[in-house]
């Protein structure tokens, strides 16, 4: 029998700072796959979180002149508040700084330990000395502190270090079986030739200059150093070496890693091999989505071209992101926000596309037929078979999509039905059958549109589920058995007493793109 358990995760985000629309869309993404298998009726599991400790986070705080705890607390309200206004659908929220995730990585690092995974040895390094952080040679800025611009020391000092040699041969075996354990394949091809080929380092995994993180029990001036304790959150949010680690033995190995491509040799070099090290399963696949960019390169404040996804809610509508971010962000290469881009979606594909064909369609039921949709088909217009086998056919492509995470391909299929529903009006002219008393002819039209829109709402469940409930409601639509990916299949189950909704009502409203345009440039900047 398949599995049909699907356990999802994001990166567990840095919280030190606001989070922008480019760190949305990883969260966005993992939201609607997840949807996506749990309409297919997978039992789905979606973990998100927080990165909580480590150099960084505890610069940030000292400048706003608070304690890392303190400040992290604050950050994790805040997330979560807006993973909440954007309807996320997660089933846990991790933070590193959590006794369940502390007690497990303490677990974790004895049996690194234990097993030899693990020695003591010298790092070495470019040391800022103000910033208390080190850097690589080609981190390095002409020489110089990249985040401060001072002068940097070459030094030393005492780390402890994870023998990633030792796992060499069997990772480069473990690739040559699954080769697509990481997608995009460019994003694959890249950590094997740049860093699997060439032959592994070592990892340094402690620290001892400074001290927000997890302690080593066995020598606690070290602290760990990101890697051991952020990507161990996947197996120690599921109960991983606890008194009850249930959800592990149920979701355990993770179907999907979500991951934005500046972080894949971490999720597809030193994941594994600590798996491996502790004797787990592999994940089954690793998704290293490209990123969301601006004109002017990446979002940053100093360059004044963030935006945050709370202004484009307030504005828009929740659903309007959601859409904007899934549509536009392509599986293998960056993408790039412009406002242009963001009104003529907006106007284009909500407001003109769907929010009119819904709206036309609610309109003639209410007029020729006092709001109830015919069911019982006498007669066929020339084109409702073609619109029919047109449907099914992108409907079919939408799934193959699906399945490769080709995530803007699929809601292009929605989008061409969306088209070929409104070509359809056009052809079959419902006001000139009306005319004629052509009652067999437009039943069948008004029960095409119906059962038509009825299938875009339920593919649009796991992109935008706000707006498919709206559908589901002005169609009339209120058994939970017309909504299911099994009710997709025919154009033959609507039962006789469905009555749309006696006024339709906009699913998005029509804006002036150069005023949309300006406003959205103007809160670039603030
Ligand atoms: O790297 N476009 O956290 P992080 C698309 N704590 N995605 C973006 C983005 C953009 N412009 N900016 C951010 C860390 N992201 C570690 C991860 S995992 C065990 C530890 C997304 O806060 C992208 O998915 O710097 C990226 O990987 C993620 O935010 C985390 O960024
Ligand atoms: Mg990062």
């Amino acid at each position: 029998m398949e599995n049909k358990k699907f356990y999802i995760t994001t990166p567990i985000y840095y919280p030190s700072g606001k989070f922008h629309i480019g760190t949305a869309y990883a969260t966005t993404l993992a939201d609607c796959i997840k949807r996506y298998k749990a309409l297919k009726g997978y039992d789905t599991y979606f973990l998100t979180g927080l990165d909580e400790h480590g150099q960084k986070i505890q610069t940030v705080a000292e400048k706003r002149g608070l304690a890392p705890q303190d400040h992290v607390d604050e950050m994790a309200e805040a997330c979560q508040k807006l993973w909440k206004q954007m309807d996320i659908s997660y089933d846990d929220f991790i933070r590193t700084t959590e006794e369940r995730h502390e007690k497990a990585v303490d677990k974790i690092v004895e049996k690194f330990l234990a097993n030899n995974d693990i020695y003591k040895g010298e790092y070495e390094g470019w040391y800022c000395m103000p910033c208390e952080n080190y850097f690589t040679e080609t981190q390095l800025m002409d020489g110089k502190c990249p985040d401060c611009g001072r002068e940097v020391k070459l030094m030393k000092e005492e780390s402890y270090f994870f023998n990633m040699k030792k796992y060499q041969d069997w990772l480069l075996q473990f690739y040559e079986e699954n080769p697509d354990f990481i997608v995009p394949e460019s994003r694959k091809n890249e950590i094997f030739n740049n860093f699997l080929k060439p032959g592994l380092e070592d990892l340094c995994i402690s620290r001892t200059t400074f001290d927000w993180g997890i302690k080593m029990k066995n020598d606690p001036k070290h602290v760990l150093y990101v890697w051991v304790d952020a990507l161990t959150n996947y197996i120690t949010a599921l109960g991983y070496a606890s008194n009850d680690d249930a959800l592990f033995q149920k979701y355990w190995p993770a179907d999907l890693h979500i991951v934005g491509k500046e972080i894949i040799r971490f999720h597809g070099i030193y994941w594994p091999i600590f798996l491996k090290a502790l004797g787990l399963e592999m994940p089954k696949k690793i998704y290293a989505h490209s990123w969301l960019v601006m004109k002017d390169g990446k979002m940053s404040k100093s360059k004044g071209n963030v935006i945050y996804p709370e202004t484009l809610i307030e504005r828009y509508g929740l659903d309007s992101l959601k859409y904007y971010l899934l549509r536009t962000m392509q599986f293998a290469t960056d993408s790039i926000f412009t406002p242009e881009d963001f009104v003529d979606r907006y106007n284009f594909d909500l407001c003109n596309d769907l929010g009119n064909l819904l709206n036309r369609t609610i309109g003639m039921i209410n007029k020729y037929f006092a709001g109830s949709v015919p069911t019982e088909i006498s007669q066929k217009n020339a084109v409702d078979d073609e619109l029919e086998e047109f449907t099914i056919q992108e409907m079919n492509e939408f799934e193959k999509n699906m399945e490769q995470f080709f995530i803007s391909n699929a809601l292009s299929n929605v989008w061409k039905i969306i088209s070929r529903t409104n070509k359809y009006i056009d052809e079959t002219a419902p006001w000139v059958l009306a005319k004629e008393e052509n009652k067999a002819k437009l039943e069948s039209c008004m029960f095409h549109l119906v059962e038509t829109l009825r299938k875009i709402a339920i593919l649009l469940k796991p992109f935008m589920p706000e707006t498919a409930e709206k559908m589901f409601l002005q169609l009339g639509i209120k058994s939970e058995n017309l909504k299911t990916w099994d009710s997709l299949k025919s154009y033959d189950n609507l039962p006789k007493d469905i009555q749309v909704a006696e006024k339709g009502e906009a699913l998005f409203m029509r804006k002036d793109r150069q005023e949309e345009i300006e406003y959205i440039q103007d809160i670039m900047k603030k």
